[in-house]
């Protein structure tokens, strides 16, 4: 993607591996800093992943590939490696996707390092086609709501969520975002609307609760947005807030689209319900930029993501193409192809 940085334009990716060292784009930091965290080994990997300094799916798979790259270069035992990077988040499929195709390629005794670079690259191509894909749905015109963060920042490069708009963007076509600000961590606000503007598209942050209004007024024409899991049958586990806007837009009949690469589907698992659903601190709800904004002794509840049942969602967009939930066949074939190369 490319980002002013104190008045310079510059190539930046969210993921990458110089040397050794694991560079990530601190997204605790944004929109106010632009700083590149650096992970030496694989805890500092595993904290940048729990910490949520890189994250969305498809990011933190990239990460996980890298961790183990590097883990295989400093003579690391892979196996523990492959522990502990799994329990730092248990909802997002990538990461365990990642991690079991680098074990497997190391038990075969193959170099990783190369593999975790490819693996990158694999996932940038992947977005870019989501984005040729997902076009289809995006018109000149198109008012198009989002939730969280599924831009470049959530994956390597170019995003799922945001790739038909900014595909929409680049053949000229003039789209505008309603971004969710998506509570507690304000992916959207802090992330989604900091990409959008790096790339000149219109867009307006709005409080999680008022898409209703929105919709309901007439004032949205197509929601598209990530998912951290994909079950065989289209359930969608994606941040919290997701399911709810999904329930919205069916009532109001508005097409609710996901944007998802084959390393985010879960063919092992048959529905929503027998994913994992990650539950954060409670200080991420009680407070807002450090500041206490309830009482401390309050209970809190902080599930980070919700599933939205396949009823809900019109397609699937992905890099072979826009799917309906019965054709998810096709990428189970995609995701054999993929780990077999
Ligand atoms: O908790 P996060 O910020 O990792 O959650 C991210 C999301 O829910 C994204 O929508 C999802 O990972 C898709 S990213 C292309």
């Amino acid at each position: 993607m490319r980002v002013a940085v104190g008045g310079n334009l510059m190539d930046a990716r969210t993921v990458s591996m110089e040397e050794e060292v694991i560079k990530l784009i601190d997204q605790r930091l944004l929109p106010g800093e632009f700083v590149i965290f650096e992970a030496r080994d694989y805890r500092e990997a595993g904290f940048a992943i729990t910490e949520m300094v890189v994250r969305g799916a498809p990011a933190i798979g990239a990460t996980a590939a890298y961790a183990m790259a590097q883990a295989q270069m400093q003579g690391k035992d892979l196996e523990e490696v492959a522990r502990h990077l799994r329990s730092t988040r248990p909802t997002g499929h990538d990461l365990f996707y990642a991690i079991e195709l680098m074990l497997q390629a190391f038990r075969e005794g193959k170099d990783l390092a190369k593999l975790a670079e490819e693996y990158a690259e694999d996932s940038v191509r992947r977005c870019r086609a989501i984005g040729r894909h997902g076009l289809e749905l995006v018109q000149d015109g198109s008012r198009v709501l989002t939730h969280c963060n599924a831009g470049a920042l959530a994956t390597v490069d170019y995003g799922t969520a945001l790739a038909p708009i900014r595909a929409a963007k680049e053949s000229g076509r003039e789209v505008f975002v309603f971004v969710d600000e998506t509570r507690p961590r304000l992916q959207g606000a802090r992330l989604t609307a900091w990409e959008l503007a790096q790339e000149g598209i219109e867009h307006a942050i709005i409080a999680d609760n008022a898409a209703g209004l929105l919709m309901a007024r007439g004032e949205v024409d197509l929601v598209i947005v990530g998912a951290d899991r994909v079950a065989s049958n289209g359930d969608v586990a994606n941040k919290i807030g997701t399911y709810e806007k999904a329930v919205l837009a069916k009532e109001n009949g508005i097409p609710f689209y996901v944007a998802a690469p084959v390393s985010t589907f879960d063919f092992s698992i048959l529905s929503g319900a027998e994913i994992p659903i990650e539950e954060r601190n409670e200080q991420e709800i009680r407070q807002v930029g450090g500041e206490l904004i309830a009482p401390e002794k309050s209970r809190v509840r902080n599930p980070a993501f919700d599933v939205t049942p396949v009823r809900y969602i019109a397609g699937f967009i992905t890099e072979v193409g826009i799917l309906k939930s019965d054709e998810l066949s096709v990428l189970k074939e995609e995701a054999e192809r993929s780990k077999g190369k």
